[in-house]
């Protein structure tokens, strides 16, 4: 048992219009997209379920009903498969019961710190974790990030070593003491240019966050690119609360641009015994 109160509830922010992945996301939200053989919110999901989560929160926005769709019971098409005498093994984590899956909407594109707070009323009084679904975590990021909180308690961020060039992409920790993969966050400063970044440390998207931040996020102050930022809410907690940065012992994959998502698919197919002889094959002849 653990001295912290429990991380039951996870925010998944899935408004966002992914520009960055047109013309695929024009119709189709960019979290539907196949990675593999399933879309890319069903790794989030997994990952949050691996990690012991017992509701999933989707703040989403316009045109993103599929996503609350695809975790729904598929029951025309599971009651078609069972008469035919089909398996629907393909179909088990995609279920979610009745409850496990609130959404809420994000009105207006705000900033990352106001979806979160869209889901205050949800969250209640307990802390919560947020999954940015965008950085595919192959490896239980996650789960470890439960792990370091039921000895550390407080806030903890997943972070990541980023090249110099790269600290205006990220959110940036100015580190504290280091003791393993576990640093003391001294301070959090949203998309920093090179010359001004307090470290290479970035926030990757996994937090496990108190919800105090909420009272924070009320205010609805902006920061950098005019938006509500998450990072700034968590910084007013440095002081306060414990706030930890955790380096995970994971994969990530950036499925937020093109790149990012092809070495997400071959990363991913290369790991599977039924897809990787024909991908190597192919790309030895390249
Ligand atoms: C958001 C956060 C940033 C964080 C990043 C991780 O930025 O604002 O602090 O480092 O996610 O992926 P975005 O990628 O939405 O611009």
């Amino acid at each position: 048992m653990t001295r912290f109160r429990p991380v039951r509830k996870a925010v998944f922010p899935v408004a966002g219009l992914g520009t960055r992945l047109l013309p695929a996301t024009k119709t189709m939200p960019k979290e539907m997209l196949t990675v593999v053989d399933r879309p890319l919110i069903q790794y989030a999901v997994d990952e949050a379920r691996d990690a012991g989560i017992e509701q999933l929160i989707f703040v989403t926005g316009r045109g993103k009903s599929s996503l609350v769709d695809y975790f729904d019971l598929g029951f025309e098409l599971e009651a078609t498969m069972e008469k035919a005498g089909k398996s629907r093994a393909a179909l088990d984590s995609s279920r979610t019961t009745p409850g496990e899956l609130i959404s809420v909407r994000q009105q207006q594109p705000l900033g990352l710190g106001h979806a979160v707070w869209c889901a205050r009323h949800i969250v209640g009084d307990e802390p919560f974790a947020v999954i940015l679904p965008d950085d595919l975590m192959v490896g239980g990021a996650l789960r470890q990030m439960v792990e370091a909180y039921n000895q550390v308690g407080g806030n903890i961020v997943c972070a990541e070593e980023v090249a110099p060039e790269k600290t205006a992409s990220y959110g940036i920790v100015t580190p504290g003491e280091t003791r393993g993969n576990l640093t003391e966050v001294k301070g959090l400063v949203e998309k920093p240019s090179p010359e001004v970044a307090p470290s290479r440390l970035a926030i990757i998207g996994r937090y496990i966050l108190q919800p105090e931040v909420m009272d924070i996020l009320d205010a609805k102050e902006t920061g950098a690119g005019g938006e509500i930022q998450l990072t700034d809410a968590m910084a007013k907690l440095i002081g306060k609360q414990p706030f930890h940065a955790l380096k995970v012992d994971a994969v990530r994959h950036d499925c937020g641009d093109k790149a990012g998502f092809v070495l997400a698919n071959l990363a991913i197919a290369m790991d599977r015994e039924d897809l990787a002889p024909r991908i190597r094959e192919y790309m030895a002849g390249r």
